[in-house]
């Protein structure tokens, strides 16, 4: 295992982060996983630390990942503000403490390579990768997949009716979130489709991307901040993106991200066209309250459609799998560089995407400088 206390069992785990993902998805998680013991906290805001001092129980509440030890963490979780992703992981591989870090696992293909480097200059592993791979009703159609013929297109969206995640703050500034929809809907989107196109990546990509509701507080993720009213707008990213890659297995794929739209529900669908027939899977990703009431999964050929049983689990219980298969791939020295390599493959297509929608490259890490595109200007001209 990666440190000396996981060897005696549970995985001494730090959350690096802890702000809604981190108090919302992984914290409570982690504390009712008995493969988990929650032995530190680090966040620079003193308020959320001062919150934390009250719960935090044993574990130790710090405002720096590097006052972190690895004689003392075996795992750290990072759900830290996007651009800041790599650099908290590499502090930490580098001192030698694995990483799971939230999606997007980093913001342009040089992150990637530098969070190789670090995981191989520090012997430590990083994990990454999004849940949604992990919901009952996708792997039901990744099983129907193989029942395809071989598979010529994945047509692969995530619509939401109202969903901008706090407008005006980090989240809509494209130099700390590297981009809006694409990188935060769209990253787990392609993961999604890696099993159905294969782990080659894509050997192109074209796109375009629009900004009609971010500058519109009506259009917040109102989830985020239950009981309060949006009170900020605005941005320099795109609410949409729309795309088009061909994969190295020359499988197409049709993407659409969305974080706000004129639909009623949010809805992800997920469309397989295969050699012998079609499968398609309706359901909703992530937390939103405005959500599907069902998952539903079919299969057409040859003109008829059948429906096919499958599973409407829980809110979030995709979250609860990944944990259990965190400590099988902390102990598995074969996933050094797969993380690293799959980031960047996905990376490199967003990165794709953006250029041929006429965004400049991404600024990641350079908090204040600002792109030349804006919402109300270029991008929402560009679709
Ligand atoms: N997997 C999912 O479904 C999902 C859902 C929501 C968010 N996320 C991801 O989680 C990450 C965090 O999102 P969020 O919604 O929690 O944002 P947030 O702004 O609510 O929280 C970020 C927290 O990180 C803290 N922080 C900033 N710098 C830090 C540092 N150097 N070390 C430690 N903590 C630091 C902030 O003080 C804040 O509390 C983002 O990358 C986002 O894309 C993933």
């Amino acid at each position: 295992m990666a440190g000396p206390g996981c060897d005696a069992g549970r995985v001494r785990v730090a959350v690096v982060g802890l702000g809604w993902a981190g108090r919302s998805i992984w914290l409570p998680r982690l504390r009712e996983h008995p493969g988990y013991e929650v032995v530190a906290l680090v966040d620079p805001d003193p308020a959320i630390r001062a919150e934390l001092d009250t719960t935090a129980g044993p574990g130790g509440v710090f405002a720096r990942p590097d006052e972190l030890s690895r004689h003392d963490v075996d795992l750290a979780v990072v759900a830290v503000p996007n651009h800041l992703h790599c650099p908290v992981a590499v502090g930490l591989l580098e001192a030698g403490i694995p990483v799971f870090v939230e999606k997007p696992v980093c913001l342009s293909t040089a992150e990637a390579d530098r969070l190789a480097v670090a995981e191989r200059a520090g012997g430590a592993v990083l994990l990454a990768g999004s849940a949604a791979c992990l919901r009952a009703d996708l792997r039901a159609l990744y099983t129907l997949a193989g029942q395809l013929g071989t598979i010529r297109h994945v047509d692969v969206s995530w619509v939401r009716a109202h969903g901008v995640p706090d407008a005006g703050g980090w989240f809509t500034r494209r130099d700390l979130a590297g981009g809006g929809a694409l990188v935060d809907l769209g990253w787990h989107l392609l993961d999604a489709v890696v099993p159905l196109v294969g782990p080659g990546g894509f050997v192109d990509a074209v796109g375009t991307v629009s900004g009609d509701f971010v500058a519109d507080a009506a259009w917040s993720a109102v989830w985020r901040h239950p009981g309060s009213v949006a009170a900020r707008s605005g941005g320099d990213v795109e609410d949409t993106a729309r795309a088009f890659l061909v994969s190295a297995d020359g499988v197409s794929v049709t993407l659409r991200a969305s974080w706000a739209s004129h639909e009623p529900l949010d809805a992800t669908v997920i469309r397989v066209e295969g050699s012998t027939g079609s499968a398609q899977l309706d359901c909703t990703f992530g937390f939103s309250p405005n959500r599907r009431p069902a998952s539903s999964l079919s299969w057409t050929r040859a003109g008829t459609t059948t429906p096919v049983d499958v599973a409407t689990e829980p809110v979030g219980t995709e979250y609860r799998r990944q944990l259990d298969e965190l400590p099988v791939l902390l102990a598995d020295p074969d996933r050094r560089g797969v993380a690293a390599a799959q980031a960047r493959s996905t990376i490199a297509a967003i990165e794709r995407i953006y250029d041929s929608a006429g965004r400049p490259a991404p600024v990641s890490g350079q908090p204040g400088a600002r792109g030349r595109a804006t919402v109300t200007g270029r991008l929402a001209a560009t679709s």
